[in-house]
């Protein structure tokens, strides 16, 4: 570890992900696909491409989903391992959790497992060490920040958090993606629910802690909307976003493009159907003569008539939409809450 970077990670998945029910209710929102993968994968090849060895995934709500796909990593060459929550611990109280299972001293990368991000990891990472921080934030600008916290700064030191608010005083927001020193996590309080964003950032910088943001301006977008996991889907598919395991998916020819959408090769689409902007076909779809599906993923062997129109909708695996049928942001054949 020559360069002094972080090689350990804590991946944060177990939210409730509401915003994206019905599609979480049987799903957790990390597991979601995005661009024909779990969303999750997205985030593992990029810690990976940045030198990280080690991942521990924070997990929660339906914790039981991630073991049987991520398995002890070998398969994604990274060592993954899992820390489960009884009870949710937010934000702060999962990576205390989590960071029970990483042995050595040196700092952590902690990802929010809902961030579409092409920032350079390592130049965060170096950031983080030539300023001697003890934490450093991924921050990005965005035109509206009122649905985010934002930060004050001055230079790359971050001199204050502020809640959502009508009229915030930037537009700079935490882009969900932070390196914390050891002894940071060591002051988190255990087993009892700690938001980092609301609790730990405002406790360290009243208590003197230095805290530097890395503030780019590459692809960045939290998928935890309908809209903008249909967005994620297809920025990938037309570059606007980068994703090494989307590079890796497509070198291994199951998917083909077509008007910039990405239709499974086994996927059996009639000469008059029509498929545009973004759309993901997964595996043994059919769709019929006359359909439209336009930004929509349609899960694996689902089948869609003859006419039917699908404008930003998602099709559950194995789901069968009648001809002719006409939906705009719609979910078919997602579970009910429990
Ligand atoms: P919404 O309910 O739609 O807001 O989604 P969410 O539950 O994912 O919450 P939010 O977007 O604020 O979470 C940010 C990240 O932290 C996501 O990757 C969540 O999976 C994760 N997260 C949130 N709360 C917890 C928690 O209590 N435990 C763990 N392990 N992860 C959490």
């Amino acid at each position: 570890m020559q360069s002094g970077r972080p090689t350990s990670a804590i991946l944060l998945v177990g939210g409730f992900g509401t915003r994206l029910q019905p599609l979480t209710f049987s799903t957790p929102k990390p597991m979601l696909p995005v661009a024909g993968i779990p969303f999750t994968e997205h985030q593992i090849a990029k810690a990976r491409a940045a030198g990280i060895t080690e991942i521990v995934l924070a997990t929660s709500y339906l914790a039981e989903v991630f073991a049987p796909h991520f398995g002890d990593g070998e398969r994604f060459g990274i060592k993954i391992s899992y820390a489960v929550e009884k009870s949710a611990l937010g934000t702060g109280g999962a990576i205390a959790n989590a960071a029970g299972l990483l042995r050595g001293t040196g700092p952590i990368v902690i990802f929010n497992g809902d961030v579409l991000s092409s920032h350079e990891l390592q130049a965060q990472m170096d950031l983080h060490r030539s300023g001697g921080a003890d934490v450093t934030l991924h921050l990005t600008s965005v035109p509206d920040a009122r649905a985010f916290g934002v930060v004050e700064m001055d230079g790359s030191r971050i001199l204050s958090f502020n809640e959502k608010m009508e009229n915030p005083p930037t537009k700079i927001i935490n882009a969900g993606c932070y390196i914390f020193n050891r002894s940071v996590i060591d002051s988190i309080p255990r087993d009892r629910a700690v938001s980092v964003e609301r609790e730990v950032f405002p406790a360290l910088l009243a208590g003197g802690s230095k805290i530097l943001g890395y503030l780019d301006s590459s692809y960045w977008l939290d998928i935890g909307t309908p809209a903008a996991l249909l967005q994620a889907t297809s920025d990938l598919i037309s570059g606007r976003a980068q994703s090494i395991a989307f590079t890796e998916l497509l070198h291994q020819d199951l998917y083909t493009r077509i008007s910039g959408s990405l239709v499974a090769l086994d996927a059996q689409i009639e000469p008059s159907a029509i498929i545009q902007d973004g759309s993901l076909i997964a595996s043994k779809v059919r769709i019929e003569n006359g359909a439209t599906i336009v930004g929509s993923v349609i899960g694996q062997s689902a089948r869609i008539g003859p006419g039917a129109r699908l404008i930003h909708t998602f099709v559950a695996p194995h789901c069968e939409i009648p001809g002719g049928f006409i939906a705009e942001n719609q979910f078919f054949g997602y579970l009910e809450e429990k």
